[in-house]
């Protein structure tokens, strides 16, 4: 499974890729707002750090201005993935972008209609929100597995990245479900190393081996 980062902090980023773990990243304009440079700036310095993809979502929603946005962002960098929100004039962006060979995620995913839809058109990534999808009460992981088994039927190529991800359940199940990719926030990543008896037993060794005899 890859792992892509869900940031616009180049600190965050320059840590995970240190550690060899880093496959890509995404952004959403929430994201890039947070951050003080320009978006274009934001873009170019990530792709600096890591030469996978890097996603940078459209700001508008007509297709008109969608496709000078989305030729704009993938002239920052080679490994720029243009993102797109699911809505009919998205899906014919994607539909464009693919025949244009820019590679694309589909974002805002909800349901497994829309993923269908992105994949026809051959985008690159659907992302599903599975944490958004928890927090109104229903089951995020019900909307991978359906994405999973419809795009195994047909032997759609599009990628499951696996978003909005809150916690390292999250992981397990998406991984278990046979998910493409994961797109995480920092401490989600940080977090999936813990475990108590981990901590407890290197607390014994680190306190045996004082008594070793070299
Ligand atoms: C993915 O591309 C999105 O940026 C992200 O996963 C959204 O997560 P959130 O629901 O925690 O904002």
């Amino acid at each position: 499974m890859k792992f892509f980062l869900d940031t616009a902090s180049l600190e965050e980023i320059k840590h995970i890729h240190s550690i060899g773990i880093l496959d890509g990243v995404t952004t959403n304009p929430s994201i890039i707002a947070s951050n003080k440079k320009s978006f274009k700036e934001v873009i170019s310095e990530i792709c600096k750090i890591t030469n996978g993809p890097v996603s940078a979502e459209v700001l508008t929603t007509e297709y008109d201005s969608m496709l000078k946005e989305a030729h704009t962002l993938s002239e920052i960098a080679e490994n720029v993935v243009i993102k797109v929100p699911l809505i009919m004039d998205g899906i014919k962006l994607v539909s464009e972008l693919t025949k244009r060979k820019i590679k694309t995620n589909v974002t805002l995913c909800f349901s497994s209609s829309q993923a269908l839809l992105a994949a026809k058109v051959g985008a690159t990534y659907i992302s599903p929100f599975i944490g958004r999808i928890d927090d109104t009460g229903y089951n995020g992981l019900e909307l991978i597995k359906d994405i999973k088994t419809i795009y195994t039927n047909y032997n759609f190529k599009t990628e499951i990245l696996a978003a909005s991800i809150r916690h390292p359940m999250h992981i397990k199940e998406v991984s278990l479900i046979g998910a493409d990719v994961a797109t995480l926030p920092y401490a989600v990543i940080l977090n999936l190393v813990k475990h108590p008896l981990t901590d407890i037993g290197l607390e014994k060794f680190i306190e045996d081996s004082k008594k070793i005899i070299p």
